[in-house]
């Protein structure tokens, strides 16, 4: 079965890697996407210490709700996140696409189908872990997430994390990971690393975007070495 999800993955063969061979360097980078300045408002920031309180209703609710950012304006709905709340396994993207705010859930689109296929090879059904994006509405035309947008949402991701208290955090590209990180540091000096988020020890590892993967085949091995880093977290055999 794992064997069908690798080959889905353009990846034939499966060399286990060791913990402390983990080699950062020789990686093509996500090349950093073009980006549109955009002038932003903060009407308002949701207060983290009532987001604090929600149990995962009222969070969902107060996402809904949110008009933190100018992103509210345009969307047609939120897109909260999706799966198994008590889940070991916490997946982070960017923000939610077209196909993603129409379905009301992350990862429905193409990338959506590579990243159950990564999940897959890793034994797991895509309901035993829990996807969500760093924004939970879509910007237009698909930029980035600027600043302010990340900012205004960090406090929904934050009481996410602290509900869900995952195993393991698993950040999908660059956006995520340098946000949920507090980093400015590149994709190829980030990934297959384990951190910390935050003050928890709730370990987290960075991998390569499947949009990305989608677009440079040849860099699935790499993530498959990352995803294998955080499997071996989860299963106890790393820290
Ligand atoms: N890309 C993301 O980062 N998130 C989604 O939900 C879909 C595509």
């Amino acid at each position: 079965m794992r064997e069908q999800y690798l080959q889905e993955m353009g990846i034939t063969r499966w060399v286990r890697r060791e913990p402390d061979s983990v080699v950062v360097g020789n990686v093509v980078p996500e090349p950093a996407e073009e980006t549109t300045e955009v002038e932003l408002t903060v009407v308002q920031t949701p207060d983290s210490h009532m987001v604090n309180e929600l149990d995962w209703p009222e969070l969902q609710q107060q996402v809904s709700d949110c008009v933190a950012c100018d992103l509210h304006a345009s969307r047609s709905q939120t897109v909260f996140g999706a799966g198994y709340q008590q889940a070991d396994w916490m997946i982070i993207g960017e923000a939610p696409g077209n196909e993603e705010e129409q379905q009301g859930e992350p990862f429905m689109g193409q990338s959506g189908q590579l990243l159950t296929a990564m999940i897959e090879a890793m034994g797991l059904k895509r309901e035993q872990v829990y996807i969500t994006n760093i924004l939970k509405c879509r910007p237009p035309e698909n930029r980035d997430p600027v600043k302010d947008e990340i900012l205004a949402c960090h406090a929904f991701l934050r009481r996410q994390i602290e509900l869900l208290q995952p195993k393991i955090i698993l950040l999908l590209g660059r956006v995520a990971a340098q946000s949920v990180l507090d980093t400015d540091a590149l994709m190829k000096d980030i990934h297959g690393k384990v951190f910390k988020y935050k003050e928890t020890e709730i370990p987290v590892v960075a991998t390569y975007h499947p949009a990305y993967l989608l677009r440079a085949p040849g860099e699935k091995r790499k993530a498959w070495q990352d995803l294998q880093i955080a499997m071996n977290i989860v299963s106890g055999e790393a820290t």
